[in-house]
C-alpha cells in the first residue's frame, strides 16, 4: 500500500508519542481535599473511603508537609461537625471558633502562603436534615440561605482562607458573597464557584465524611442541577461569572467531562474538575480488588485536562503524584 498520511507514524516510538502528547499532567495541577474532625491527635478512618482520613487540626502537619512536598498547590477543607452542635438552621457554621475557622487559622499559622486554602461554603456539615441550606416547609429557603453563607463566607476568610467555594448552588449566592468580600476590603480573594454542582449518587462517601448521611436518603434536587442538563449548568456558570466568581467548579468530574469541555470552549475561564467521592471509592475498591491495574488512574486523571480542567480536586492526589510524577 502506498500511503501519504500514516496515522501511526506518530505513534510508532515511545520518544514521538512523549514529545508530541497534546495533555500533560503535573503536581500542581491538583487540589487536596481534606476532611477534619474535632479534638486533639486525631486520624480517624472514613468506612466507606479506603486510605482517606479525617484528621484534627492539630495533626495536620504531616499531611500538609507531604502534600507541600509533592508539589501540591492547594488544600480544600470539609469539616465533621460534632453530632451536638448541628441544628436545623447550622447555627454552628457562623461560629468563628467552629472546627474549619480553627483549622484555617492553624493551617495558616504553619504554611502563611506555602500553600493555598480553599474553603467550602454551604451549610450541610452543620445542619441536622444534611440540606445545604435553611429547611422551612420542606424547602430549602433561598434568600435566608444566602445571607448565613454570606457571613460563613466572610468568617472563613478572616480567618485566612485564600479562596471561598460556595458548594450550595442558591440563587445570588455569588454575587452576594462577593459584593461583602469588596466591601470588607478582602479584595483579592478569589471566588472558586461549584456553578455545575449536579445532584449526584456519586456524593455517598463524602457524606460519611463529614457526616452528614440520613438514612432516608436527602434529595437535593431543587437546587443542584438535573443529569440530563447541560444548557441549565451553561445559564448556571455564566450568571456566576457575571457576578464575581473567578473559576468553576464542574462536579462530579467524570460523569460530566461533557460539561467541563462545553465550558472550556465557551468561557474560556480556569476550570476545576471535582473527582468525587463516589468515584474514588468505586476506583479504589476495583484496584484495591485487583478488577483495575492502577494505571486506570492516569487515563481518569488525564479524561480532565484532556475535557479542559485546569485543576483537579481528587482524593487520590497525593497518591497519584507519589505513583506516577515522583518517579522519572
Ligand atoms: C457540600 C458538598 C458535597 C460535596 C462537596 N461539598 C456534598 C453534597 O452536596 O451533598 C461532595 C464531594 C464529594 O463527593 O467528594 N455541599
Amino acid at each position: 500500500m502506498l500511503l501519504l498520511k500514516r496515522q501511526r507514524r506518530l505513534r510508532s516510538n515511545k520518544w514521538s508519542i512523549n514529545l508530541f502528547r497534546e495533555n500533560n499532567i503535573s503536581a500542581s495541577d491538583f487540589i487536596l481535599p481534606i476532611f477534619l474532625t474535632d479534638g486533639k491527635n486525631q486520624k480517624q478512618e472514613i468506612k466507606s473511603m479506603p486510605n482517606v482520613h479525617r484528621y484534627s487540626p492539630d495533626n495536620l502537619k504531616q499531611l500538609i508537609d507531604n502534600a507541600i512536598k509533592n508539589g501540591i498547590q492547594a488544600i480544600i477543607l470539609f469539616p465533621q461537625t460534632p453530632q451536638d452542635k448541628k441544628d436545623a438552621v447550622g447555627s454552628e457554621a457562623l461560629n468563628e471558633n467552629n472546627l474549619i475557622n480553627k483549622s484555617i487559622r492553624e493551617i495558616k499559622k504553619g504554611y502563611n502562603k506555602e500553600i493555598g486554602i480553599i474553603t467550602d461554603v454551604a451549610l450541610d456539615p452543620y445542619t441536622t436534615h444534611g440540606h445545604d441550606g435553611i429547611l422551612k416547609d420542606n424547602s430549602v429557603q433561598n434568600d435566608e440561605t444566602v445571607e448565613k453563607l454570606v457571613q460563613q463566607s466572610l468568617l472563613q476568610v478572616t480567618s485566612g482562607a485564600d479562596v471561598i467555594a460556595p458548594s450550595d448552588m442558591m440563587d445570588g449566592r455569588i454575587f452576594s458573597i462577593r459584593n461583602a468580600l469588596e466591601k470588607n476590603n478582602f479584595k483579592n480573594t478569589l471566588i472558586l464557584s461549584y456553578a455545575a454542582k449536579y445532584a449526584s449518587g456519586f456524593y455517598g462517601p463524602f457524606r460519611d465524611g463529614v457526616g452528614s448521611t440520613q438514612k432516608e436518603g436527602i434529595d437535593k434536587s431543587s437546587y443542584q442541577l438535573d443529569s440530563a442538563n447541560s444548557d441549565d449548568a451553561l445559564r448556571q456558570i455564566e450568571g456566576d461569572l457575571k457576578d464575581g466568581a473567578d473559576m468553576i467548579m464542574i462536579k462530579p468530574g467524570l460523569t460530566y467531562l461533557d460539561i467541563i469541555s462545553q465550558t472550556k470552549d465557551k468561557y474560556n475561564v480556569p476550570i476545576v474538575a471535582y473527582n468525587v467521592s463516589g468515584e474514588y471509592s468505586m476506583i479504589k475498591n476495583g484496584i484495591k480488588n485487583k478488577i483495575f491495574n492502577e494505571n486506570i488512574l492516569k487515563e481518569i486523571m488525564i479524561s480532565f485536562k484532556r475535557a479542559g480542567a485546569s485543576a483537579i480536586v481528587s482524593y487520590f492526589a497525593i497518591e497519584y503524584i507519589e505513583k506516577f510524577l515522583n518517579q522519572k
